[in-house]
């Protein structure tokens, strides 16, 4: 479709950057970045049209993003057009437009184009040998200063690195090193960094990006509080295993898995600590405070978690510890426990009974003609309980007719 209107508008349009780099690696990716030789928002809108989807414009950048309905994102940029100031000149420039958008790019084999309108449809674009990177598997930089220009490069690098089982280039490896020795990390703001240490604690195995990163020392450059040790070390490979059991089981909601890798980095800190790294990281007040609040609700459960054990407790009481817990918390909860019995008790409560609600309502009781009040919680509570602990309900003496 984006051909045909391409066509119909006259303008040129590529499929970029991830996307192709996918395509040659048979991975998916549903994320679809289109650089246009036109007027890029307008193409937006039309599209969007065409696939029902809903645009978000920014003039200024000259770029667009369509959502469609099922969530999908396209996002359209506008190829620098040389050619509309030198309309004489278009044969000649078509391709470097495109050229120039792939140059500015990160590396070699994000810097790939696929032509989509029926012109040349299918055409690979390659300029800066992309697809032999991708066929050695390398990562490579388009230039010596891409690390200076852009140092969130440097985390990016190593996570399509570890992402693909690929290696850096020779001199995209030296480069890394240089941009260290000129303290590059130190340039990057707190929500830059954040935004892509996000990014690699969202990868299926980030525990590898993390080792490689600070085998350049690049973590501690970020913050000295950002370290691996020993111990932080095992409970993110814990936590890599509980998400990976996790996500198998297909479970509403899905996690946020750099929420708990990031417990996992904090660990063994105190509160004053975790401060300093959400400092860095320019935590917003409210994420910190959330981050914090979590971290005490955890080691309150975890003592708490112990006496259960140790008491032979009820489900309920599990339950009832660990429904205000965030999933994430919970899952934190299994990694931390790695040796620990309890674990088995927490993968059944995720798996069973996260989220059961008793078999009545606030609803039911009313039209017993209970009068609402603060009974209605305790008796709903009760009802959940002996359906967890499965029994049945003691019939709550207020229940009596
Ligand atoms: N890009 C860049 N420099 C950056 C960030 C992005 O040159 N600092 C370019 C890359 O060419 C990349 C494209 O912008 O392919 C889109 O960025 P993003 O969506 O982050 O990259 P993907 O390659 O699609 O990564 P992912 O597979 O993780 O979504």
């Amino acid at each position: 479709q984006a051909g045909d209107l391409a066509r119909d508008l006259g303008y040129h349009v590529y499929a970029v950057g991830g996307f192709v780099r996918d395509i040659l690696l048979h991975r998916r990716n549903l994320d679809v970045d289109l650089v246009v030789e036109g007027d890029g928002i307008y193409f937006a809108r039309r599209l969007a049209l065409d696939l029902g989807g809903r645009v978000r414009a920014h003039k200024k950048f000259k770029t667009a993003v369509i959502i469609l309905p099922d969530g999908q994102r396209i996002d359209v940029a506008t190829a620098r057009l040389e050619y509309y100031e030198h309309p004489a000149a278009l044969p000649t420039v078509e391709l470097s437009t495109v050229k120039m958008d792939l140059s500015r790019r990160d590396f070699t084999v994000n810097a790939l184009a696929v032509q989509l309108d029926p012109e040349q449809f299918g055409r690979l674009v390659d300029f800066f040998g992309g697809q032999k990177d991708i066929k050695e598997k390398t990562i490579r930089v388009m230039h010596s200063l891409s690390f200076v220009e852009d140092p969130t490069r440097i985390l990016r690098a190593v996570r399509f690195e570890q992402r693909f089982h690929f290696q850096l280039g020779g001199q995209t490896e030296r480069l890394i090193k240089n941009a260290q020795r000129l303290n590059m990390m130190h340039k990057l703001s707190g929500s830059r960094v954040f935004g892509e240490l996000r990014l690699i604690l969202n990868e299926s195995k980030p525990l590898a990006c993390l080792q490689r990163l600070e085998s350049f020392n690049i973590l501690e450059s970020i913050h000295p509080l950002l370290k691996l040790d020993g111990n932080r070390q095992r409970i993110l490979e814990e936590t890599e295993r509980v998400l990976g059991w996790y996500r198998l089981l297909y479970l509403d909601p899905e996690p946020r898995p750099w929420l708990v890798y990031f417990l996992g980095l904090c660990s063994g800190y105190n509160q004053s600590q975790v401060h300093l790294l959400a400092h860095r990281l320019a935590f917003p007040q409210k994420r910190e405070n959330f981050i914090q609040q979590l971290r005490q609700d955890i080691s309150q459960c975890r003592e708490q978690l112990g006496s259960w054990m140790q008491n032979h407790g009820q489900v309920s009481d599990l339950f009832f510890l660990l429904e205000p817990l965030p999933l994430e918390g919970v899952l934190y909860l299994m990694a931390r426990g790695y040796k620990d019995p309890v674990r088995r008790h927490l993968s059944l409560y995720l798996t069973q009974y996260r989220g059961q609600e008793p078999d009545i309502t606030g609803k039911d009781l009313q039209q017993m003609g209970l009068p609402s009040g603060p009974l209605y919680r305790t008796i709903l509570q009760r009802v959940l309980a002996a359906k967890l602990d499965g029994k049945a309900p003691d019939r709550p003496a207020q229940l009596e007719m």
